[in-house]
């Protein structure tokens, strides 16, 4: 129960947090340039810096996949020991098959490990935490951990007003009642549920339709009733909070929302700090992440988590809020304090590596990698490349209907194709 001094009921959160940041990543100031935009209107109006693209190898799964290869590789948690795998993501390779079989065969679980994945826009990763949280403090758990994949591709049409948000990336965290990087509060649900179409994907197309201005009113609104229920619950008010984490469709978002709290909180005269003091402080922190690498829907307030983690000082026992907003839409604020094993995650989550080692690409390529992602979803598409160290997860194409990854195998130097039909072991 160490380094848990806010919640005095049973709790369970993440014990290691891991990200990846793909390949490759388009300057949002050459975009500005090309579109014809004052450059200042993406990154001072928006807050954007750089926006990650895919290479025509990879795609949602190949990027959970290696994140979830590191975390295991980091924490140090034997296979047997993982109970369940939910993949939170609207970047969906099949409207049947769940990722988080793939995710299952590639990194080589147990046969008796509850996999699943759930789509709820945004708030999936949040909907597939609070899930593993409550199977992780069931009995039929016994001990075992379960493991909180999220991934997506945020793609908008090029030239449309989404398209200087557009992003890529995975997290995976290890879920446990012994919870060394953030304990969640378990007891109090802070929820809000609203039909809206503010955005959306239909299923026949690869990227989403966002009515923009409307969206940031219907995220605004779920910030502030969630925020006023749970504060009403729980007492705790904008002060106590060391950092809040906002759902981050662009950094400039979370601007919106936290100045929202602070003139919900009564501004300076209770808060003793003006609007930029406060947001420096308690926001500013979170969005290396979200600055670098573009929207990434539902990894986006667990990236900011590993902002936080990897770089900033974080000691045991912080307060942290965070609210999660899901298009549609679903809304939830939550809190959670930073456990005894915090620091140790600095430097460690990848954040750092994988944006040190990614490559900047140009106007030409950004529509060739653009164009190859509307191809992928095709029968027919096919890329040739070997998994290797830097990337060990490769997406082949689909065949016959059936999509094809290649990999190097967990127990073995082999490389290794899924999708073809099995043989069954009886
Ligand atoms: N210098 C500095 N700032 C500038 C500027 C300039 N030259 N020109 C414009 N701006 C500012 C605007 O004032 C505005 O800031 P504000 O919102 O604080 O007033 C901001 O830049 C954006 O300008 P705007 O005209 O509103 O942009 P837009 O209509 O092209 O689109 C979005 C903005 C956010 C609607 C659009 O990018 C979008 O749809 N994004 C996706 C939204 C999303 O993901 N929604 C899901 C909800 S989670």
């Amino acid at each position: 129960m160490s380094g848990n001094t806010y919640f005095n009921h049973a709790y369970a959160g993440i014990e290691a947090i891991s990200i990846f940041v793909p390949n490759h990543y388009f300057p949002i100031e050459d975009l500005a340039r090309v579109r014809g935009v004052d450059e200042e209107k993406f990154t001072i109006g928006l807050g954007c810096k750089k926006m990650s693209v895919l290479s025509p190898f990879e795609d949602p799964v190949t990027m959970a996949a290696t994140a979830m290869k590191d975390l295991i590789r980091k924490s140090g948690i034997s296979k047997d020991q993982i109970g369940c795998l939910v993949v939170g993501s609207e970047s969906g390779v099949d409207e049947s098959k769940p990722i988080a079989v793939y995710l299952h065969e590639m990194l080589g679980l147990e046969d008796n490990c509850r996999c699943f994945d759930i789509k709820n826009a945004c708030y999936a990763g949040t909907a597939a935490l609070r899930s593993a949280m409550s199977w992780a403090m069931t009995p039929a758990s016994k001990g075992r951990k379960a493991v909180v994949i999220t991934t997506d591709v945020a793609y908008y049409d090029l030239g449309s007003p989404g398209e200087p948000t557009q992003g890529a990336g995975a997290c995976a965290m290890l879920i446990g009642t012994d919870p060394g990087v953030l304990s969640l509060d378990t007891a109090n649900e802070a929820v809000h549920t609203n039909e809206v179409m503010d955005f959306w994907r239909p299923a026949y197309r690869n990227s989403a339709i966002v009515n923009g201005h409307y969206s940031l009113e219907c995220y605004l609104e779920g910030l502030r009733k969630t925020w006023s229920l749970y504060r009403d619950m729980t007492s705790y008010r904008m002060k106590d909070y060391d950092y809040l984490l906002f759902h981050t469709p662009f950094p400039k978002m979370a601007w919106k929302a936290h100045n929202l709290i602070y003139k919900l909180e009564g501004g300076f005269k209770a808060l003793g700090m003006t609007e930029e003091e406060s947001f420096n402080t308690k926001v500013l922190p979170t969005l290396k992440a979200a600055q670098e690498m573009g929207n990434i829907y539902t990894s986006s307030i667990f990236a900011a988590i590993t902002s936080l983690v990897e770089f900033h000082d974080m000691k045991p026992g912080m307060l942290l809020g965070v609210f999660s907003y899901g298009s549609g839409s679903s809304s939830e604020f939550i809190s959670g304090t930073t456990g005894k094993a915090v620091k140790s995650w600095a430097n460690r989550t990848g954040l750092s590596h994988y944006l040190s080692r990614r490559r900047k690409i140009s106007y030409d390529d950004y529509v060739l990698y653009r164009a190859a992602y509307e191809q992928r979803m095709k029968d027919g598409y096919f890329v040739n490349h070997e998994p290797s160290d830097e990337n060990p997860f490769v997406y082949l194409g689909i065949k016959n209907h059936k999509r094809l990854y290649s990999y190097t195998a967990q127990d073995s130097e082999d490389v290794k194709t899924i999708g073809l039909t099995k043989p069954l072991q009886g």
